[in-house]
């Protein structure tokens, strides 16, 4: 089975974490957010990958995934440039998919529930729906007598409170309908339209409601939750860093090449290496990236990003960008000295 991992998009929601790179790789609980899928499916048997790339840290996403050998599985890339819409992003895939059915992951969702409905079996399209209570958010399906016979992308008129999560199964012929496209109000290829028109075409898009946890990562918060999910589901007991006169609890993954010194960890909880963690106190549901130095502080339920530093500081519930800085003044006058870029939120105590 072959699978497309949309990696484009604009990612305006999470700026300013994404002006320096795409959403999608983003390392939440240690695994960028797009490899989660990627695993998930892999598990399921899926060796062929086809990565859509974005005009945002198109090379990032090359220099990590490689050709895929690191996974036992082969990668190739298809560069979409400028996010047109999901449609035009999955055109990209047709020499990939030849006449092939094949699964669209989108690379910011995390969906490990139901996979095995769109990558097992015959001739078929298909979709994954959940029940939301925003549905204005999502593109939605309406269903009848068990078929889908509407589509419609974020409706302003509520049709149903089934949304389209982020992982679809198509047949080669959904590339003829996306060549009968024209853009939508808001200047994209949809994919709801690209499914509507297969509906039309009289063509059974079979569906299954995902019942446990799914989650579209596109903003802040959104991210948070997948932080604390991922990591309750997934964080184990393994501590490859060196510890001094530190206290490790419950479920945390230190990855090899950290220093923990004088500090309590609680799990769950992920630090990558190259760390150096003193004299803090490491809360649950908090992962740490690669080359992160805590001096002094409290952290519990965020995200520290690659390279970023925190000096005698107690923060909850944040994210924290790569190489960014984070510390208590004690020179005068006091009051908070910052260097905000574009689009950054600060909550300050
Ligand atoms: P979205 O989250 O809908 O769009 P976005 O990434 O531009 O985010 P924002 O609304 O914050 O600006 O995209 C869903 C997924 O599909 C995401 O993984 C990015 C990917 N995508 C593409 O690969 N190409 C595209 O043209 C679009 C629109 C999205």
């Amino acid at each position: 089975m072959k699978a497309v991992i949309l990696h484009g998009g604009q990612g305006t929601r999470l700026r300013p974490l994404t002006h320096t790179g795409p959403k999608q790789l983003i390392r939440v609980a240690g695994k960028p957010i797009s490899q989660w899928g990627l695993d998930a499916l892999r598990a399921l048997g899926v060796n062929e990958f086809c990565i859509i790339l974005g005009d945002n840290g198109a090379e990032r996403v090359v220099d990590y995934y490689g050709d895929g050998s690191k996974w036992g599985v082969r990668v190739t890339y298809v560069y979409q440039g400028r996010a047109r819409g999901l449609a035009d992003a999955v055109r990209g895939a047709e020499d990939f998919v030849g006449g092939d059915n094949f699964v669209v992951y989108l690379g910011d969702n995390v969906v490990l529930e139901g996979l095995e409905d769109v990558v097992e079996g015959g001739d078929f399209n298909a979709v994954l729906l959940a029940r939301v209570s925003n549905p204005n958010r999502f593109g939605v399906a309406l269903v009848e007598g068990g078929r889908i016979v509407k589509l419609v992308e974020k409706p302003k008129e509520p049709i149903s409170d089934l949304a389209l999560v982020g992982v679809y199964r198509f047949t080669p012929e959904v590339f003829e309908v996306i060549a009968q496209l024209e853009p939508s109000w808001r200047g994209e290829l949809e994919i709801t339209d690209a499914i509507q028109r297969l509906v039309d075409r009289g063509r059974e898009v079979r569906f299954r409601v995902v019942q446990g946890w799914w989650k579209d990562t596109g903003s802040p918060e959104d991210l948070l939750e997948a932080n604390r999910t991922l990591l309750d589901r997934y964080a184990s007991a393994s501590v490859a860093s060196e510890t001094v006169s530190s206290s490790v609890e419950g479920r945390v993954t230190a990855e090899e090449g950290s220093k923990i010194i004088g500090s309590i960890v609680r799990g769950p909880s992920y630090v990558g290496r190259g760390c150096v963690i003193k004299d803090s106190y490491i809360g649950p549901y908090t992962s740490i990236g690669d080359g992160v130095e805590v001096d002094s502080c409290e952290v519990s339920g965020s995200l520290i990003l690659d390279g970023a530093s925190l000096f005698h500081v107690r923060i909850v519930d944040s994210i924290l960008g790569a190489n960014s800085k984070v510390y208590r003044r004690t020179a005068k006058p006091l009051g908070s000295k910052l260097v905000v870029g574009e689009n950054s939120q600060l909550g300050l105590e």
